[in-house]
């Protein structure tokens, strides 16, 4: 499989020259307090809907200020739609990227949480962080000169609670690699409880 398959983390030298490779992230960016933005019911109403700073205030007003070192991650309802390619990407043409359509971050969002806040990662439970109209990746280049890493295709963000959980980010280290496939995984008060739920 692709680096960038399905749940994976994108590193830094993905597109930024001289940036970190996978193999170099070190482990203490890859656990931290994990925030989740729930847009679900706004996704479902606009197409492409993007993560605005509006959101993150929101987020803030409920749970105070998005904790240092925290992964901030959208969860607009996305991973439902899996396995099926054409709803993952919302496409009916799989091969022309330009007509992919899925909710995921504005510019101005990722640069402000970049600039007033510090963050390890950012992440989307669709297939990427930026939009795939416009051919620039803002976000992506954005973070990567940061150091920051990207999350993309995270599922089952519906089983953690909006603040309060830590996330763990098992990265394989290829060596010099852009990415990796990986079973991010969290960590919360009541997490057996919750645990005990999903087995049922
Ligand atoms: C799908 O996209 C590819 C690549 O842009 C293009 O060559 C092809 O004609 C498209 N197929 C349809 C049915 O539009």
């Amino acid at each position: 499989m692709s680096e960038h398959t399905l749940t994976h983390v994108d590193a830094p030298a993905h597109m930024s020259v001289g940036k970190e490779y996978i193999n170099e992230i070190p482990l203490e960016k890859l656990i931290g307090p994990v925030v989740v933005l729930d847009v679900k019911r706004k996704a479902e109403m606009v197409q492409e809907y993007g993560i605005s700073i509006t959101d993150l205030f929101d987020w803030e007003r409920r749970f105070g200020r998005i904790p240092d070192g925290a992964a901030v991650i959208m969860n607009s309802g996305w991973d439902r739609r899996h396995p099926h390619p054409y709803a993952v990407f919302n496409t009916r043409n799989i091969s022309n990227l330009e007509t992919y359509r899925v909710p995921s971050w504005t510019f101005e969002a990722a640069d402000w949480l970049l600039t007033n806040r510090r963050v390890i990662a950012i992440g989307v439970d669709s297939p990427s962080v930026d939009f795939y109209t416009g051919e620039t990746l803002p976000v992506h280049r954005r973070i990567f000169r940061d150091s920051v890493i990207a999350l993309e295709g995270v599922a089952n963000l519906d089983s953690l609670p909006l603040h309060g959980a830590t996330i763990y980010i098992p990265a394989l280290k290829l060596y010099k690699g852009s990415g990796t496939p990986t079973r991010i995984f969290a960590t919360f008060p009541k997490c057996r409880s919750f645990l005990h739920k999903l087995k049922k």
